[in-house]
Order: structure tokens, then C-alpha cells, then sequence
């Protein structure tokens, strides 16, 4: 494995090479053994300390960055926006500046607004990772997606993979559209029309599919989305039953495609764009997807932070 990694922070997929992504898959694929047991602590972290910022609720991102920075034996702190000084007027730059000048290594940021870890990188000179930033990316999200697959599939190149759902709203969709065309795969996307961004198939270069059906017979995995519904100011879909009814998974359309294995990043809304038994049939990644989450972001904190040479 090369020494080095050319990124001191992980801002996006967009920015990171095809050869970037194998040395973060190759890494995770390491740290696998290690990733469910406390017993082991690695010590690529070790004098390291990273600050968890989330400005927006999570379970799976904030708790896995938590477990991966433990696992390789870094200090962590949860910084906590209720009871801080936000409440005072403080700003999140001098919430972040603050917080480097007690001796931080890295900020793990999740924030509602699009773009805000570009803002952040210009002004802090401790590494900042992307743990979702508005409806613009999710990078960590689609590279254990991508792992999560590629581990299934062997392979990325030339795999067809349909995202479906609310793919407006979603940085999921985004990040993953990004990887998954970086590596050759056919990707298609799915949803009502109110859910498409505009121009989505000239733009992503991806293929649109109308009937949920279609999709479920041309893909060899599908990424169900979550309907973000705190992020919609107006009625998108006419109802939760009709949106179910036209593209909602249920256990009698994956039996017509008994090919397919299915994604979806969580947290679901079950009776919506799938029901419970999908999401525990054998066809489902998504336990998958939540184990190799922690190896992925070990492996992210591993190169980003631990690798990094001292600025
Ligand atoms: N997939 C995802 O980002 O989940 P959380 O919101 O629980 O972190």
C-alpha cells in the first residue's frame, strides 16, 4: 500500500480519484476484523483528537465515527450545539476555531446547509470530514454503499444500480452517483416526478425509469431512499399510501425479482418506500451496510487524520 494520502480533508466524493476509493475500500477491507470489538485498539490514532459537530440529528454517522475513532485509539469529544454558546450568538466558524485552538485534530460536521465543510476548510487548519451537509453530499454514506457492493458484487464496473425514491432531497443520492459512475456502473434512478431534480439524466448522465417495475427488472441492486419529509415545504406527493402504492418495496414486487439485493441507508420509514419484511429478507444489505460503516470511517479517519503530516 503507497505512503500518503493526498486529502487532508474528505469533503466529497467529487473530489476524490477512482484510486483514492480503492485505497479507502482496501483500508476498510483491513480493519474489518477489528471494527466489532473493543478488545483491539489499533494505534494509528493514537495522541489524535477528533470532535464529533452535529448540528443535525444522526444515529448510524455520529455513532460508527465514534466507535471508528475509538477503535484506533484517538481521544473523542461530542460537541453538543444545545447548552453551547451557539445559543449566545457565537458563530459556527468561532464554535469550530474555538474548539481547533483547544488542540484539535479533525472535525466530523453533519449541518442542514449545502456546502458548509467548503466554508469551514478554508478558514481551519484541523481536518474536516463531511458527515452530510445539506442536500449536497454524504461522501461516507456512499462509500460504504459502494463498499457494501463491491464486496457483494466482486466488482463496480458495469453493475446496474437503481436509486430510488426521494432523490431531490437526497445527499445520499448525490455522493452515491458520483462513486458508482466513477467506477462504470450503470446507474438508473427511480421516483415521482416531483422527486427527480430537473435535468437529473442529462446532468448525472443516469437512466430514468417511470414504473417501479421496470427498475426492479434492470437493476442488480437497488438504493432505497428514505422520503425526507423535513425537508419538503410542500405537498411533493399527494400521500404516504400513494407514494407506497407506486413505489413502495413490497415483499410481492421482490419476489419478482428475486435477483435483486437492496440498499437503503437508513433511518427507514417502514409502510412507506418499504415495509418491514423487505428490509429483513435475505435480499437485504442494509445490516451489512451498517457494520462496514464503522471499517469504512476507520478507514477514512485513518488516512485523513492519522496519515496527515503536521501543517
Ligand atoms: N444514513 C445516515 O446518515 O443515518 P443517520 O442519520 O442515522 O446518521
Amino acid at each position: 500500500m503507497p505512503l500518503g494520502f493526498a486529502h487532508h480533508h474528505l469533503l466529497g466524493i467529487r473530489q476524490l480519484s477512482r484510486q483514492d476509493i480503492e485505497r479507502i475500500f482496501e483500508q476498510a477491507e483491513h480493519f474489518l476484523p477489528y471494527c466489532r470489538s473493543a478488545m483491539y485498539r489499533l494505534p494509528d490514532l493514537r495522541g489524535r483528537t477528533v470532535v464529533l459537530a452535529f448540528f443535525e440529528p444522526s444515529t448510524r454517522t455520529r455513532v460508527s465515527f465514534e466507535l471508528a475513532a475509538r477503535r484506533l485509539s484517538a481521544d473523542v469529544v461530542s460537541f453538543q450545539a444545545a447548552g453551547s454558546s451557539l445559543a449566545k450568538g457565537e458563530s459556527l466558524l468561532d464554535t469550530l476555531e474555538t474548539l481547533e485552538s483547544m488542540g484539535v485534530d479533525a472535525v466530523v460536521v453533519r449541518h442542514r446547509d449545502s456546502g458548509v465543510v467548503w466554508f469551514l476548510q478554508r478558514f481551519l487548519r484541523c481536518s474536516i470530514i463531511n458527515a452530510g451537509d445539506g442536500q449536497h453530499e454524504h461522501p461516507t454514506q456512499a462509500l460504504l454503499d459502494g463498499f457494501t457492493l463491491w464486496k457483494r458484487f466482486g466488482s463496480l464496473e458495469g453493475l446496474r444500480v437503481c436509486i430510488i425514491g426521494d432523490i431531490l432531497h437526497s445527499r445520499v443520492a448525490r455522493s452515491n452517483i458520483e462513486l458508482l459512475s466513477r467506477f462504470g456502473a450503470e446507474v438508473g434512478i427511480c421516483g415521482p416526478g416531483t422527486l427527480i431534480p430537473q435535468q437529473a439524466e442529462q446532468s448525472w448522465k443516469v437512466r430514468r425509469f417511470f414504473v417501479l417495475e421496470d427498475a426492479l427488472q434492470w437493476a442488480q441492486a437497488v438504493i432505497v431512499l428514505r422520503l425526507q419529509r423535513e425537508r419538503m415545504e410542500s405537498g411533493l406527493i399527494p400521500s404516504l399510501q400513494e407514494y407506497h402504492r407506486f413505489y413502495g418495496l413490497t415483499r410481492e414486487r421482490l419476489a419478482r425479482a428475486p435477483h435483486l439485493c437492496l440498499l437503503h441507508p437508513g433511518p427507514t420509514n417502514y409502510g412507506v418506500e418499504l415495509t418491514r419484511e423487505v428490509a429483513a429478507s435475505p435480499q437485504s444489505l442494509i445490516r451489512q451496510q451498517v457494520h462496514y460503516g464503522v471499517a469504512i470511517r476507520m478507514a477514512v479517519l485513518k488516512l485523513v487524520v492519522g496519515d496527515r503530516i503536521a501543517r
